[in-house]
Order: C-alpha cells, then sequence, then structure tokens
C-alpha cells in the first residue's frame, strides 16, 4: 500500500482551533517537523499542492478567498519541498508545478536541482492550471481546457529531451590533468521546435539521480486522462466510493495500455479524508468540530476557484438543477452520484466541500479506519492512497500514530523503507525511468538527434 499526506503551504482548515497551519505554513520549523512526523510514519511522500493565482469567481472578487483564507496567502511548494527534504533522508515530495505558466527550460532545471539536492526524492504533479486571472498578472495565458493539455504534452517532450537526452551519464569527468570539467562532446543541445516551445539546449544541469522526476498527475477529464496514462507514473482520484474509484482504475489502466505502456506503470492512487480516533466516540467527537469549523462561504470561494461558478447568484436553499453552467454539469454528475435519490442543494456542495476537498471523509476507530482503507484496497483495486488532512499537523500525526502501525500489523505497510529514491520507492525498480515510458522514445541512445 502507497500512502502519501497531502499539505499546502497556505493555510488549510485554519477554522479548527486544532489547526496550527495558519501560523505555520511561513516558518521553516513547522515544515521540518511535519517531514520528520511524515518520515517516522515511513510514508511514501508528501504532496505539496500549489496554486498561481487568487481564487476570485464567487462574488467576483478576490476578497472571500483573502478573508476566509483559502488557499490564500499562499507560499511556493518548491521552496517547502526543499526545506522538508533538509530534514529527512528517505521522505520523498510530490510537488506541484505548473505547465502553462512556467517554461520548460527553467522547470527542467529547477526539478533536476531538487532531485540533487535530495538524492533522487523528488516527483512533480504535473498540473495544467486552472485560475484565470494568473493572466492579470503577467504570468502567461492559460488556453483553452483541451488545448492546455496539448500544450502540456509538448512541454513534456521538451522537458524530457533535457533530462533523458541532454547529458550523458558519464559527460562530467572533472579531470585536472586535461583541464576539463564536463565533455562537451558528451552534452548535447535538443533542438525543440513546436507549436509552443522552442528550446535549443543543452540543459543547464548534469543528471541528477532520477534524471526526470516521478512523474504524478491528477486529471480527472477524457484529456486529462490520456495525458495522465501517457506520462505519469502515479494518478490521484477524487471518488466518494469503492465502487466509483474502481471505475477510475479502469479508466487510468486502459489510458495507460492506450500509450503503450503497462496498466501496471501507472499506480492509482485514491484521495481519502482520514478522522480517526482511539475509540469511535473520539472520532466522531473530532468529525463533528472538523464539520463546525466549516465555512460555507469558504467553500463557495474554493468552488467558484475550480469551476469559475459564482454561487453567490443563488440562494444556499435552492435545488442545484436550477443553476444553469456547462462548467458545473461534470461537478454535478459526480456530486449527485453519492446519493441520486436525494433534492441537493446548493449548501450542500458548500458542506460536501468542507473547505478544502472533495475526497470522502473515513470516520472511526483506528480498526474501523483501517478496515475501510482494506476495503477500498479490495473493491476499487487502488495501489494506495492520498490523504488529505482536516488540521496540519493533527491529520498528519493521526494517520502516523495511529492508522499505520495498525496497517504495519495486519502487514499492509511497510515496516522500513526500501529504496532510497522516490521512483524505487513505487515502483520497487530503478530510480530512471522503465524503457517503455514515452519519455524514453526521446533520450540518449534512442536513435533520436
Ligand atoms: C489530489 C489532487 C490534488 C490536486 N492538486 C492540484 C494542485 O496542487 N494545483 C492545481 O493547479 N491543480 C491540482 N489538482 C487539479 C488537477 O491537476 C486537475 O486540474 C483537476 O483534477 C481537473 O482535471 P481535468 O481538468 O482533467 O478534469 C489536484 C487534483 C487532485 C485530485
Amino acid at each position: 500500500m502507497h500512502i502519501m499526506a497531502l499539505t499546502q503551504p497556505c493555510p488549510r482548515g485554519w477554522l479548527n482551533e486544532l489547526d496550527q497551519s495558519s501560523r505555520g505554513y511561513t516558518q521553516a520549523e513547522f515544515w521540518k517537523s511535519l517531514a520528520r512526523t511524515c518520515e517516522r510514519g515511513l510514508l511514501d511522500a508528501v504532496f505539496i499542492a500549489d496554486i498561481m493565482g487568487i481564487y476570485d469567481s464567487y462574488k467576483g472578487s478576490w476578497q472571500p478567498a483573502v478573508q476566509h483564507g483559502v488557499q490564500a496567502p499562499h507560499d511556493d511548494a518548491t521552496l517547502v519541498a526543499a526545506t522538508m527534504a533538509a530534514v529527512t533522508d528517505k521522505l520523498c515530495f510530490g510537488v506541484t508545478w505548473n505547465t502553462s505558466l512556467q517554461s520548460p527550460y527553467n522547470t527542467a532545471r529547477t526539478f533536476t536541482s531538487l532531485d540533487h539536492l535530495t538524492n533522487g526524492r523528488i516527483g512533480w504533479n504535473i498540473v495544467t492550471g486552472y485560475v484565470k486571472n494568473v493572466e492579470d498578472n503577467g504570468m502567461g495565458q492559460l488556453l483553452s481546457h483541451d488545448e492546455r493539455y496539448a500544450q502540456a504534452d509538448e512541454f513534456m517532450d521538451v522537458v524530457y529531451k533535457l533530462w533523458e537526452h541532454s547529458w550523458e551519464d558519464d559527460a562530467v569527468v572533472r579531470d585536472r590533468v586535461r583541464r576539463m570539467h564536463a565533455d562537451p562532446s558528451k552534452v548535447h543541445e535538443i533542438h525543440h521546435k513546436g507549436k509552443y516551445y522552442s528550446v535549443k539546449g543543452p540543459h543547464m544541469c548534469e543528471p541528477s539521480r532520477q534524471r526526470t522526476p516521478v512523474l504524478l498527475q491528477a486529471g480527472g477529464s477524457p484529456r486529462g486522462l490520456a495525458f495522465g496514462g501517457k506520462h505519469a507514473e502515479a494518478l490521484f482520484t477524487i471518488n466518494p466510493t469503492p465502487e466509483k474509484a474502481a471505475e477510475s482504475v479502469r479508466k487510468a489502466r486502459q489510458a495507460a495500455v492506450a500509450a503503450g505502456r503497462d496498466p501496471s506503470d501507472v499506480k492509482v492512487l485514491a484521495g481519502v479524508c482520514l478522522i480517526v480516533g482511539r475509540t469511535t466516540a473520539e472520532a466522531d467527537e473530532k468529525y463533528r468540530a472538523a464539520r463546525e469549523a466549516i465555512s460555507l462561504d469558504a467553500a463557495f470561494t474554493l468552488f467558484g476557484g475550480w469551476t469559475g461558478v459564482d454561487l453567490s447568484a443563488y440562494d444556499p436553499d435552492d435545488l442545484i438543477e436550477t443553476i444553469k453552467s456547462d462548467g458545473m454539469q461534470a461537478v454535478i454528475k459526480n456530486f449527485t452520484y453519492v446519493d441520486p435519490g436525494r433534492a441537493w442543494r446548493v449548501r450542500d456542495f458548500g458542506e460536501w466541500l468542507k473547505g478544502g476537498t472533495l475526497a470522502p471523509d473515513i470516520v472511526g476507530s483506528v480498526k474501523e479506519v483501517a478496515d475501510e482503507l482494506e476495503r477500498w484496497m479490495r473493491v476499487a483495486g487502488v495501489d494506495g492512497f492520498m490523504v488529505q488532512p482536516y488540521t496540519t499537523p493533527g491529520s498528519h500525526e493521526d494517520l502516523v500514530n495511529l492508522v499505520i502501525p495498525e496497517l504495519q500489523a495486519r502487514g499492509l505497510f511497510r515496516t522500513e523503507y526500501e529504496g532510497d529514491t522516490f521512483r524505487e520507492r513505487l515502483t520497487g525498480a530503478d530510480p530512471r525511468l522503465p524503457q517503455r515510458h514515452p519519455a524514453k522514445r526521446l533520450a540518449i541512445g534512442s536513435g533520436r538527434t
């Protein structure tokens, strides 16, 4: 079972008095302490979410996001990863980075640097972005949904060429006699010319332990899934039930096969929130407190950020069928699936979102939560979980102190780390990408010039 724990460099769940993130996220010591906790729990990785603009659809303004602390203010995920990595040896990091708003050349450099500094413990959560106002801030242009993925496909070609083709493994010779630090004949330009990018190369960095970071992705649309099936080594899905997650797993594996890969080349992790107590009563009390800390305005702000739909135009008691919006249809479909017979109202969206995530809650004693995770593994066929927090570091501590020992006692989770790099941890194989991965068609020795 693979387990990653989600975090984000911003306030998350700050209305809950047990949460420390709103004061902590600007403090290096907060991140170091969280890293030590996650490494003590032998988690695969910490997953660091990131966005590059303030949500501003709700009430047509960024002010609700700032007022309610909805992923605003927000720091930079790569720097948090570097801070957490500095106090750990084995814990890995999935770092979110945006293909629509970054340059591939700089991306390759940033991730090679992170992979150097962590000795191969870096993964990249590839996102195409959805916050429109980045354009107002001179950060580039967001193309239409599907074209963003077409752009991202080309972006991946460029970074693959830089990571896998540009520097040969033995290019750096450090030969004082020949006065040669690196042998230029073993460092190659990439000459990429495409629709969106023109990059000559060579890559600025010598190869890192993994060369290409572990590739993570969470696209849910058909186009997003095709992208994930081609590139990702682990995909995240959010589904309300394990039965529904089983469909996502099937689609993810099909997408991998369609891209010429093995179905097991893509691990699928299900997003879940765990609310666990030493007893059922303690868990129920924690859950009650967490639900009380939900602000409807905050949830609507988040919803607006994700979909562009401003729910302030509706009464919280309006039935959701009355809302007319193309952007909303997919979300409504997914939402009503939980209980198709029920009359869903606008306020139900807010309560479901909990101000943070659509991932389902698993609430109970240690035994009950472990039973439920086992059921998800069995029914959905997922490879593990992306655990999302209600509070930080409380949710992470509960995972590590309560849930992990129970999973270990059941023989479901590792009792020591094996392999040093993220890719070894995830696949049990080599630190470098497997030959079947499309990036390898662009690698040194692949015949491309
Ligand atoms: C667990 C999880 C974490 C995500 N983290 C981020 C993130 O940090 N930043 C971001 O821009 N998008 C993030 N997303 C959004 C996805 O990258 C993607 O845009 C979204 O799932 C919609 O995909 P689609 O456009 O293919 O339907 C996340 C999604 C999931 C399920």
